[in-house]
């Protein structure tokens, strides 16, 4: 049996309820993912996937943005220090989770092709924290019949874009409110970042 120290280590960035996280984290207690969260890290001290973390025994880390912002620092720095402390625990891949700030070069250069995002739409769809509601909206106006998920790579400073490495489309019903589509999009949210990252650390372990 390979020793958990010999495992991919993921890095895992929130904002907010954390259920990904939770998905990940029942993944690799169920030896579904084969990989190891070295730590989860909040822009949010109120994230309840903190508790979540804390629950499952993983390091976390709390970087608020407030305090470089009341003292003039710029983002660069925010992220340059968010970098260096996660550069503590040394993650292979660092998986946004949730997670709703927009990372600069200062934060993007320490790991490239290595950071994963999941996002509620399909590629070129709704972009951006409002993506359920901006679905559901267009689907009212008669617009689209469906939206979906799509978990990709953050190579640059775009909103949501990147190479995409899964979807999956969600139907939208009529009678959907906002709670009914994201139940639907969460539920399929869970199990495609859980399938991707799988996947993704399988292919990385057999490339070394
Ligand atoms: C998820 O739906 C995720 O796709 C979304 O935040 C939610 C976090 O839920 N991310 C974005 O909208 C990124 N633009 P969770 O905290 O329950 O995992």
């Amino acid at each position: 049996m390979t020793s958990s120290a010999h495992l991919p280590t993921l890095a895992v960035l929130i904002s907010g309820s954390g259920s990904n996280l939770q998905a990940i984290i029942d993944a690799v207690d169920s030896g579904r993912l084969a990989a190891r969260i070295a730590v989860v890290a909040s822009n949010r001290k109120a994230a309840y996937g903190l508790e979540r973390a804390e629950a499952a025994g993983i390091p976390t880390r709390y970087h608020p943005l407030k305090p470089y912002r009341d003292a003039g620092k710029d983002r660069n720095q925010y992220d340059a220090d968010l970098a260096a402390l996660l550069a503590e625990y040394a993650p292979d891949w660092v998986v946004l989770a949730g997670w709703m700030h927009i990372f600069s070069h200062a934060f993007l250069q320490h790991y490239p092709n290595r950071i994963v995002n999941l996002h509620p739409a399909l590629p070129g769809q709704f972009p951006g924290a409002h993506a359920i509601d901006d679905a559901l909206a267009a689907f009212q106006r008669g617009e689209v019949d469906h939206t979906g998920v799509m978990v990709h790579l953050v190579p640059d400073e775009r909103v949501d874009e990147g190479p995409v490495l899964a979807t999956r489309a969600v139907p939208i019903l009529p009678g959907d409110t906002h709670d009914t589509l994201a139940a639907r999009i969460h539920a399929t949210e869970h199990d495609l970042l859980v399938e991707t990252l799988s996947q993704l650390v399988r292919s990385s372990v057999s490339k070394e």
